[in-house]
C-alpha cells in the first residue's frame, strides 16, 4: 500500500496548548479515509522550491497509489507516529488524529488533531527562528492564483515592548 500525499489549503492552527491544527476535506477523499483508519498525518508547509511538486501531488489517483514516489518526493519517516513525512519540507508537524467533524453539505469534514512532534529544516532556521526569507513561503489564494510574500516585517501588540 503506498503512501498519500495531497495539498489541504483549507488548514490552519487552532491551539498552543496542546498544540492543535485543522484542515478541511471537501469530499470523502483518500486522505481523510487513511487517517481514519491509521489515526495519525503529517502536514507540511510548502516553500516556492517545493510548489511544482504539491500542485503535481493533487492528482486524483487510485487509493494506494504511492503519490510521494508519483510526485518525485522523498519520504523520511515520522519519529513520534508511525506515519511518512515530506523529507525536504521546509517544516512537518506530526499530528494525532483528535476528531472528524462532519460539516453541512454532501460530504464534508473538518478533521482535528494534536500535534506532537515538529521538524524545522535547518537551512529554514536563522537565530532559532523560522525565517520566512530562507523558505519562501507560498500562499494559495483561490482559483488558480498563489502568491509569495512582500517584505516580512515585525508589528508589535499593544503593551509589547
Ligand atoms: C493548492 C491546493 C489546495 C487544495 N486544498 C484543498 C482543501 O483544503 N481541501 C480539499 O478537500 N481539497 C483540496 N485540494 C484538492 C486536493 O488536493 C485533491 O482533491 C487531492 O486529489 C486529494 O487527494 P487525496 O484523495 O489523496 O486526499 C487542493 C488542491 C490544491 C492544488
Amino acid at each position: 500500500m503506498g503512501d498519500n500525499l495531497a495539498p489541504y489549503s483549507f488548514f490552519n492552527a487552532v491551539a498552543y496548548v496542546p498544540p492543535q491544527v485543522m484542515f478541511a476535506s471537501t469530499g470523502a477523499k483518500d486522505s481523510l479515509a487513511n487517517i481514519r483508519e491509521s489515526g495519525v498525518f503529517s502536514v507540511s508547509v510548502v516553500g516556492a522550491p517545493q510548489l511544482r511538486a504539491m500542485s503535481d501531488t493533487s492528482a486524483t489517483l487510485p487509493r494506494g497509489t504511492d503519490e510521494f514516489v508519483q510526485a518525485g518526493v522523498a519520504k523520511a519517516e515520522c519519529t513520534t507516529i508511525p506515519c511518512p513525512r515530506v523529507a525536504n519540507a521546509p517544516a512537518t508537524l506530526e499530528c494525532r488524529m483528535m476528531e472528524v467533524v462532519t460539516l453541512r453539505g454532501a460530504a464534508n469534514f473538518l478533521i482535528l488533531g494534536e500535534v506532537t512532534g515538529v521538524h524545522i529544516a535547518d537551512a529554514c532556521l536563522r537565530d532559532g527562528r523560522f525565517a520566512p526569507d530562507l523558505w519562501q513561503p507560498v500562499a494559495r489564494m483561490g482559483y488558480r492564483d498563489y502568491a509569495t510574500l512582500a517584505p516580512v516585517f515585525e508589528m508589535r501588540r499593544p503593551g509589547e515592548e
